[in-house]
């Protein structure tokens, strides 16, 4: 039984945007602390890639280390689909559920849109676009 309960072990997480900049490096470092994480974008390759490589990573962490923690599982999984359509959401949703059941412990919802500006040298349209980008932990939370 684990006895740390900071561990990230077998702890499942979603990432959006995981293929690139920070969503990229916040699953790297999930998977460093044991988690299980599946990532999306819209670029299937760009998906398919990275689970590749970070599965990669995970391998040789371990054989470095020489645990046999999650060893046997699939610890990185990749979904193709675009999270500012609900259609896109929906298919994330299925995604999660098919890969971690009921089970999952994090959602990191890092998909988003920048403005490298000061909030007052926005144009309106700039503004709206920063503020409505529409979260969807409430479709993880209606799937429970
Ligand atoms: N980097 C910074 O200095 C900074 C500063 C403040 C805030 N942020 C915030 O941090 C987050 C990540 O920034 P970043 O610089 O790491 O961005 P990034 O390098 O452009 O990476 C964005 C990631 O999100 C994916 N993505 C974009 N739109 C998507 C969509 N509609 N559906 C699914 N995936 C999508 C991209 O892949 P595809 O394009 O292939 O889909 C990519 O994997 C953003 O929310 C940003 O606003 C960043």
């Amino acid at each position: 039984m684990e006895t740390n309960q900071f561990t990230l072990q077998r702890k499942t997480f979603v990432v959006t945007g995981g293929t690139r900049g920070l969503g990229l490096e916040i699953s790297r470092s999930l998977l460093s602390q044991g988690a299980t994480v599946l990532i999306c974008s819209r670029n299937s390759s760009d998906v398919a890639h990275c689970v590749e490589m970070l599965s990669d990573e995970c391998d040789l962490q371990s054989s470095n280390k020489k645990t046999s923690a999650n060893n046997d599982d699939e610890r990185v999984l990749g979904c193709c689909c675009d999270v500012s359509t609900s259609e896109g959401r929906q298919a994330l949703c299925v995604n999660v559920e098919e890969a971690f059941g009921g089970g999952l412990d994090g959602l990191i919802n890092n998909v988003g849109f920048n403005s490298p500006m000061k909030i007052g040298q926005q144009t309106e349209l700039e503004y709206r676009e920063v503020s409505s980008e529409e979260p969807i932990g409430l479709e993880f939370w209606r799937l429970r």
